[in-house]
């Protein structure tokens, strides 16, 4: 049987959870791979600090070369989270012929092409599927399983501490700020939570998604982002009256004015498959011409979800290199984006009687579905709660700049998807 020797750059949550799952695993992986994997060198960033298990103390070493350049290593698996020196040292060991496989979608969304790059320069693999929705396979999905589809919609919820602040919010009515706080309190928030509410977690997660599916590169700075901060228990409890569920979606689409790829909270049907996802779930809701609708669901996030996914990459890659072959990174072309997008649209006023917002939004081309009058008024202003029909983004954001701030306030406005 084949060994093939790994080296580990990070030795905290994810790198203990993959020591402890290859431990487990590492028999049945013999039978049913024929490959014996072996850890055989781990960077941490101090040998004393306390860590989730019990590494052993010869394998751990401060210096990244042990690592990414050692000699009997095949293959250097990454999790240190962030972009440098994480980048660095991934390109080090592709250069130093090393396969790499890595959980780090922030180092993938904007390091991408130029990781690409070192592997298909040196001839390597570059495995990612631990990045994206950690346990949910969909990378390998997009890679080998729907090649024979046009890719033509991702809807997903990849973000998990904003599916859990979202679902608790409207489970229990309690605000975005009570439900972080309890959220970090239980350890299910980091401390600082900013990449996860504003939305640059999910923005990173669909950039390397939205460039699988669509055969090119989706940068993440032309995602439209917006994260939960601004959702308040109102929002939500007005769109559950309604039938409709609030999350923070990001979607993809392929049109025919370019790819439109966006990241903000969204209501949606309560019988869309991704409504009822609820708590710390992720899942990825996909439409292909050949395959149609279909729904992965599952656990996003965590020590043991993230490793196998990880294992599973290293066995790929551990494959690849029995069989003499490589999986080439194609270089990726910038796709032409889309700068505009149609989406209905739920926007909560605080407006005086004669403000005339009917009047307005006509003038900018969208045509309301209904005008509601919600609640009592207070100071000669009343609440209303305007549904669109599907409408351009550009016309919606102009029609708000236009209602009168002396008549009118604007208190949410919530993209409707189905
Ligand atoms: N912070 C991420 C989440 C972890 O909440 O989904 C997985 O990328």
């Amino acid at each position: 049987m084949k060994t093939v020797n790994i080296g580990l750059l990070g030795g905290g949550n994810i790198g203990c959870g993959v020591w402890t799952l290859l431990q487990d695993m590492r028999q049945d992986i013999q039978k049913r791979c024929h490959v014996d994997l072996r850890i055989t060198k781990i960077l941490v960033r101090d040998i004393n600090e306390p860590r989730p298990c019990a590494l052993p103390p010869e394998l751990l070493t401060t210096n990244p070369h042990d690592v990414t350049r050692a000699d009997n290593i095949q293959i250097v698996a990454e999790f240190l989270g962030g972009i440098q020196p994480a980048a660095m040292y991934m390109q080090d060991a592709m250069a130093h012929k090393k396969a790499v496989v890595t959980a780090n979608k922030a180092a993938l969304a904007t390091e991408g092409a130029s990781l690409r790059a070192a592997a298909s320069a040196n001839h390597v693999g570059l495995h990612y599927e631990a990045s994206v929705c950690a346990a949910i396979p969909v990378i390998g999905a997009f890679k080998h399983s729907l090649q024979a589809n046009r890719v033509t919609r991702i809807m997903g919820i990849i973000n998990g501490t904003t599916n859990y602040i979202l679902s608790e919010m409207a489970q229990h009515n309690k605000d975005y700020q009570q439900v972080l706080a309890e959220a970090q309190r239980l350890g299910l928030a980091e401390p600082d939570p900013s990449s996860d509410v504003q939305g640059r977690d999910a923005a990173y997660k669909l950039s390397i998604l939205a460039s699988l599916a669509f055969g090119g590169q989706v940068a993440v700075q032309h995602i439209y982002t917006e994260g939960i901060t601004g959702v308040t228990p109102e929002d939500i409890l007005c769109g559950k009256d309604r039938g409709y569920a609030l999350k923070l979606l990001a979607i993809a689409k392929m049109g025919e004015h370019g790819v439109e790829a966006r990241v903000h909270p969204a209501l949606i049907p309560n019988n869309h498959p991704l409504a009822g996802v609820n708590g710390a779930f992720n899942a990825v809701h996909l439409t292909g011409h050949a395959c149609g609708d279909m729904t992965f669901m599952g656990k996003g996030a965590g020590p043991m979800p993230t490793a196998g996914a990880v294992i599973s990459d290293i066995i790929n890659a551990a494959e690849a290199l029995a069989h003499l072959y490589i999986e080439e990174e194609s270089q990726e072309q910038a796709l032409s984006m889309a700068e505009d997008w149609q989406s209905a649209y739920f926007i909560r006023i605080l407006a005086e009687d004669e403000a005339g917002v009917a009047a307005v939004f006509a003038r900018e081309g969208v045509s309301l579905a209904s005008v509601e009058q919600s609640g009592e008024g207070t100071g000669g202003r009343v609440p209303l709660i305007c549904t669109t029909r599907p409408a351009s983004e550009r016309a919606v954001r102009a029609a708000l700049e236009n209602l009168p701030p002396s008549a009118c306030s604007v208190q949410s406005v919530i993209r409707v998807e189905s």
